[in-house]
């Protein structure tokens, strides 16, 4: 009787979200570099799309990017979606002869995660193409391995974020929140950010988790106003310092009478809450008509983790 090798799916689509942090608590730098962090992450309507297609045995993994700034993304090994799948294809013992077919609509180096996404989209694509059935706090674990944010991207909807970002637990929130962002072409380094954060502001060496508290019961009420209100950023001075361009983004959307403005993660991009979608479209046309913005989007969250939408 011959054994059973399992054949790979022809391909699988994944979709993932980008992310923006309603909250960012930062502490002083632990013995590895990184932060500790208090985060609420929220994951929003702008999305990447990723595809898996097999190909003939011994091709190899090959990647493409198409979409907004694709220009600007790797298409080689040092592309988290590619590393994830190798991370995958390692764990199942399989040799991953695929595409990667990536759209993206998440802004490039803007502090929205889209990398993350990708990794996290590829993680579930591969589990999925190669019927690995991993399941979901292994995928998790490969997750950490590729990127803070990358667990996340992975879970989707709201979720508190603590050690580097990537323990989380899910929060709960009432109603949709409607947001714009502005975008910059120039983008800025994360690391760089948190070593500015270092050398000018300076984390405690203890963080309170209460600091959160006002703004995790304003998601339970769905209170979009004191969302705003709460909305707190310990990196943007640091970004602002690297940035300055930046404070001119916040204060047009606070004159266009947003619930809270502030730069998203490590930036530039920069997030303005709005009462509904017609005011989030008219801070963008704000944007847009003062020349603070290389580009403006509109988005709705909270919304889903990586999921398959299509597979054959
Ligand atoms: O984990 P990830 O590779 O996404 O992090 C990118 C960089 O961001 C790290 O190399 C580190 O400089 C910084 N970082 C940090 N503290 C965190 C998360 C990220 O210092 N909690």
């Amino acid at each position: 009787m011959s054994r059973l090798v399992p054949v790979p799916r022809p391909s699988v689509r994944v979709r993932a979200p980008g992310k923006v942090n309603l909250a960012l608590c930062v502490g002083a730098p632990r013995e590895d570099g990184y932060h500790p962090l208090v985060t609420i992450f929220q994951a929003v309507s702008l999305v990447e799309d990723l595809e898996l297609t097999t190909t003939p045995e011994g091709s190899g993994i090959s990647l493409a990017v198409s979409g907004l700034h694709a220009e600007a993304v790797p298409t080689d090994a040092t592309n988290l979606a590619w590393r994830a799948v190798e991370l995958v294809a390692a764990r199942l013992g399989v040799e991953p002869d695929v595409r990667i077919d990536i759209v993206k609509g998440v802004p490039v180096g803007g502090g929205m995660a889209g990398g993350s996404a990708d990794a996290a989209a590829a993680l579930v694509a591969a589990d999925h193409l190669w019927d690995g059935g991993l399941p979901r706090d292994e995928l998790h674990g490969l997750a950490a391995e590729l990127g803070s944010d990358v667990p996340f991207g992975l879970l989707g909807h709201t979720a508190v974020g603590t050690g580097r970002g990537h323990l989380l637990t899910p929060a709960m929130t009432r109603g949709d929140l409607h947001w714009a962002f502005a975008t910059r072409t120039r983008g800025l380094s994360t690391p760089a950010v948190f070593r500015a954060f270092d050398e000018h502001v300076g984390g405690p060496d203890e963080l309170a988790p209460d600091d959160v508290a006002p703004l995790m019961a304003a998601l339970r009420r769905g209170d979009a106003v004191a969302v705003g209100a709460a909305l707190r950023n310990d990196l943007q001075a640091a970004s602002l310092a690297l940035a300055p361009e930046l404070a001119e983004t916040i204060e047009v959307a606070e004159g266009a009478g947003s619930l809270g403005a502030i730069v998203s993660g490590s930036g530039p991009t920069v997030a303005a809450l709005a009462r509904s979608r017609q005011h989030a479209l008219a801070i963008c046309a704000a944007w847009t008509a003062a020349g603070v913005a290389d580009d403006v989007h509109t988005a709705t969250g909270p919304v889903a983790g990586a999921r398959v939408v299509t597979a054959v």
